[in-house]
């Protein structure tokens, strides 16, 4: 099961009524590929992640993990449906998406925003949760944060505990929508660095981003979105140095 790519993504289409937002994506995820997805607003970032952990149902097109994958079933009149809602349940908890928000829980403790999933879910004993979350609150720098509620935290200490509690799931495949653009300036290099810090661990991660730093230095592939297809994608530094696309160009010209 290993060898198979992590996540393979192909010719995926998705449409909000008469609208084409994503038209014909292929992705391949590699294990241990850190792959940055950038593009202007409205080329469909979010909704690709959205997609692959079925917060959208595609039109058309597959979605693999480990090989498997995702069945889905059009009926009649041709709506299409997952065939199967317990495999989804099931891939869904092999992937973890951390929000451009945080999303953490208000009326929770940071503790508690960590051990939830796995308590309630995954069933895991609340002991081994705790230590568990110890261990990963350690990891982000936020242990002394453990008992605090979420809106007594700054932004990039409540994202790096959205990263914490998206850990929490032992995830296959951790998908990032824009997880820095709603910190203030002085605050996104904190939650880059523990980004970048899963990238060295070989975690797989989709990682939509305007920070064209991490895109080039941390990430290993690039995918540049425009209108909904994949119009450049390689190495980064090699994309950066030379892109192909005239689109991908102007792009970077109006990011730097
Ligand atoms: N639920 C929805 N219903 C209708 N249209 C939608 C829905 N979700 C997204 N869209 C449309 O799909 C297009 C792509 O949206 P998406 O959010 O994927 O873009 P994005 O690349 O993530 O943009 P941004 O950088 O602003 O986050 C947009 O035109 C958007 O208005
Ligand atoms: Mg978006």
């Amino acid at each position: 099961m290993m060898n198979k790519p992590a996540l393979e993504v192909s010719g995926l289409y998705k449409n909000f009524g008469s609208i084409e937002v994503l038209k014909g994506i292929d992705l391949t995820a590699q294990q241990g590929d850190v792959i940055s997805i950038i593009g202007s607003s409205g080329s469909g970032k979010s909704t690709l992640l959205r997609c692959i952990n079925l917060l959208e149902i595609p039109n058309a097109g597959e979605v693999r993990l480990h090989g498997e994958l995702i069945e889905m079933h059009t009926s009649k009149d041709g709506l299409r449906q997952p065939a199967n809602m317990r495999q989804v349940e099931r891939i869904r908890s092999r992937l973890a998406m951390v929000f451009q928000g945080f999303n953490l829980w208000s009326h929770m403790t940071i503790l508690e925003n960590i051990i939830e999933v796995p308590i309630q879910v995954l069933k895991v004993p609340k002991k081994q949760a705790v230590e568990q979350a110890e261990g990963l609150l350690h990891k982000v720098g936020l242990f002394d944060k453990r008992d605090d509620y979420p809106n007594h935290l700054s932004g990039g200490q409540q994202q790096r505990a959205a990263i914490a509690r998206a850990l929490a799931v032992e995830p296959e495949v951790m998908l990032f929508d824009e997880p820095t653009s709603a910190l203030d300036p002085e605050l996104v290099g904190e939650v880059l660095a523990v980004m970048q810090s899963l990238a060295e661990e070989g975690r797989t991660m989709l990682v939509v981003t305007h920070e064209m730093s991490f895109a080039r230095e941390v990430a290993n592939k690039l995918l540049f979105l425009h209108q909904g297809v994949v119009e450049e994608q390689g190495d980064p530094k090699t994309v950066f140095a030379n892109p192909k696309s005239e689109r991908f160009k102007q792009f970077i010209s109006t990011v730097y």
